[in-house]
């Protein structure tokens, strides 16, 4: 086993440590153990252990998280899945915990763990005297997700189009390489993890309402309600999805719309989110040359939207030399290994965020 890294420094040709991963930013607790390799241009990850706790049931009865109770959960799991993880017989050389975005309460509980834990270990005879503790940005986690199951990453792929679409976000990125993107639009308003949300809790399904909607939508038809497409034909990278929810509010308020069957609702809304993600993303293909795109973030778990992404990057019309290759990461929902990740890449980048809990970070 090689010595942890030349003094952790961002500077050396190759670059090698185990870092031990910690989140906490909302309703899941996480600790993951991944080895980390190779300079920015080609990182390499073997992932030891990723484990999640989700709080799921604890939320559900309250339709959404609740920040208190997610907080005692983080306290209560966070010790039981470190146990787990044997790190002491695993040396780790980098503590990375999530510092922002998310619920502040929340992101405490890991940042306060994390630096128990790294005191402890400091202080310890078990040969942790040069681990290190770095914040995380719950963002870059998503964004650099996608680099957990690469075997190699080459520059054929940049530029490239990279879509973070969670509960809390939706950014639409232009990507040199991987230490150098431009943020091209966000969401104005609602993110569109949360409209899935609150559409589903019209719908009066269960929380989180993602894969709920994903489910009913497969059997109902996407093309029963002619639902907006907001921003679709504005000259921008931005979206907005607040206006959508109050479509389906308005359309299944109205007494004619009584028959309508609930699974074409789910069905309709869907394909009108997903039509906007996708035709914007192409749009930025087309415009910036894109060889690939990336997708992350819960909603990239929808299977629906990950063959319509395939699909519409196949179309004939494009021409060979324009088919951008899709990465779906394989971890979309909230986990560890992708702040180890992210916290890696941030690292090489000598991108430093404050030991201090952040809930607006952005990328
Ligand atoms: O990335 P994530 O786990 O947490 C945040 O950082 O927000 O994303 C959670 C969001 C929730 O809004 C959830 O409803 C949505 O992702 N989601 C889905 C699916 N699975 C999770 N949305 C659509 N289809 C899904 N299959
Ligand atoms: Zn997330």
């Amino acid at each position: 086993m090689s010595e942890p890294i030349a003094s952790l420094s961002p500077n050396i040709y190759s670059v090698f440590m185990k870092i031990l991963a910690i989140e906490t930013s909302c309703d899941e607790t996480a600790i993951a153990l991944v080895e980390a390799t190779g300079e920015i241009k080609h990182p390499h990850f073997k992932i030891f252990k990723n484990l999640v706790v989700s709080q799921i049931e604890i939320h559900r009865p309250f339709g959404g998280v609740v920040p208190n109770l997610a907080k005692r959960e983080h306290t209560k799991n966070l010790p039981i899945l470190y146990n787990k993880l044997q790190t002491k017989k695993l040396k780790a050389d980098l503590i990375a915990v999530t510092v922002g975005p998310g619920l502040e309460p929340a992101l405490w509980t890991g940042i306060n763990f994390a630096k128990n834990l790294y005191t402890d270990l400091h202080g310890s005879e078990h040969g942790f005297t040069r681990i290190k503790l770095v914040g995380a940005n719950h963002l870059s986690g998503h964004l650099y997700s996608f680099l957990l199951s690469q075997k190699k990453i080459n520059k054929d792929i940049f530029p490239a189009i990279a879509l973070v679409i969670s509960g809390g976000h939706t950014i639409i990125l232009l990507m040199k390489d991987l230490a150098h993107y431009k943020k091209l639009g966000e969401t104005r308003d609602d993110a569109v993890g949360e409209c899935f949300d609150k559409v589903a809790r019209l719908l009066k399904l269960p929380y989180p309402g993602g894969p709920e909607i994903e489910k009913l939508a497969k059997l109902g038809n996407p093309k029963a309600i002619d639902f907006p497409r907001p921003m679709l034909n504005q000259k921008n990278y931005d979206f907005s999805f607040s206006g959508l929810k109050t479509s389906v509010l308005y359309f299944l308020r109205d007494k004619e719309n009584a028959t309508c069957k609930k699974v074409d609702v789910a069905a309709s809304f869907q394909a009108a989110a997903f039509d906007v993600l996708i035709k914007k993303t192409l749009r930025a293909v087309e415009e910036f040359g894109a060889k690939s795109v990336m997708i992350s973030g819960g909603v990239a778990a929808n299977v629906s939207l990950r063959n319509a992404f395939r699909s519409a990057l196949k179309r004939e019309t494009w021409n060979l030399k324009l088919r951008p290759k899709l990465f779906v990461t394989k971890f979309p929902t909230d986990n560890a290994a992708m702040i180890a990740a992210g916290a890696y890449i941030d690292f090489l980048n000598k991108k430093k965020y404050k030991m201090v809990a952040n809930g607006n970070l952005s990328l």
